[in-house]
């Protein structure tokens, strides 16, 4: 995440920071992804990229038995990561890493899963692709969620609010096309289900933007900021219909 420098990205990192996710995505559908990697050691390496607060991180090292690198740039996301794991005993199969996951300088070929929830496009999904492939060793599983299209012809005022932040968003098959470029195999792939988007991510959302609204009265551009984030929900409370986030598994197709 892009260093803050502007009162509405400070604004905007206040709601964040204080949720327990930073996009969609719940316990269940990580345990489904989980699931559907076939033959993963009971102990597996596992990179998270671009983890936030790391919900779905802590849920790996509770799923499993092995250990979570933890990727993010945003320091003090890492650090309510940190918190996590003590208070769950995990602390010595939890890492954080606060890096750029275009750069992590982690060893190649390392990991027997690489996970990423809603952050991949953050550094255009093929060049991320190439990027996990690099980090998995040949036969290992990929699991991400990635925001797709469901419609050929969503509202305008949908397709303003996604081309500001993921021009580049596609369909399913899009993605599986992707995949196929960067060496993968496909697994499996679903759609989150709606309590992914409302228990899990926008209510606890919409609960911050009130408690902000009260702080922050009179503050114009904080406001704005925050009318924004409740639009955004909104947004979804209608048109929901017009987009996914999906989870994508796949594997990484062996060598030779
Ligand atoms: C939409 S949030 C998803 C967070 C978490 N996976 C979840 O589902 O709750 C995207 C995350 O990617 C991180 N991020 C964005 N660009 C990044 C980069 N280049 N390197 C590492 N992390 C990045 C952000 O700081 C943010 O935590």
């Amino acid at each position: 995440m892009a260093e803050p420098s502007s009162r509405s990205w400070q604004v905007f990192l206040d709601v964040f920071e204080h949720l327990p996710r930073q996009g969609p995505g719940n316990r269940a559908s990580t345990a489904r992804a989980l699931a559907l990697c076939a033959d993963l050691t009971p102990a597996p390496a596992i990179v998270d990229l671009g983890c936030g607060v790391g919900a779905q991180t802590l849920d790996l090292a509770t799923l499993t038995d092995g250990s979570v690198v933890a990727v993010d740039d945003h320091g003090p996301f890492l650090e309510r990561l940190a918190v996590g794991a003590d208070a769950l005993g995990l602390t010595d199969r939890v890492r954080p890493l606060c890096a750029d996951m275009a750069a992590t300088g982690l060893r190649p070929a390392s990991f027997d899963l690489v996970w990423s929830e809603g952050a991949l496009y953050q550094i255009g999904l093929e060049n991320a692709l190439r990027i996990c492939a690099g980090l998995l060793h040949p036969g290992g599983h990929l699991a991400f969620t990635d925001a797709v299209w469901r419609r050929d012809d969503p509202p305008a005022e949908v397709r303003a609010c996604f081309g500001l932040d993921y021009p580049t968003m596609g369909t399913v098959d899009d993605d599986l096309a992707v995949l196929a470029r960067c060496g993968f195999e496909p697994v499996d792939h679903f759609t989150l289900p709606d309590e992914a988007w409302w228990q899990d991510f926008y209510t606890p959302m919409q609960a911050r933007v009130r408690e902000l609204r009260q702080a922050l009265a009179g503050d114009r551009e904080a406001l704005d900021v925050l009318d924004g984030l409740d639009a955004e929900a909104e947004l979804h409370r209608r048109h929901g219909d017009s987009y996914a986030y999906e989870f994508f598994v796949a594997r990484r197709a062996s060598d030779g």
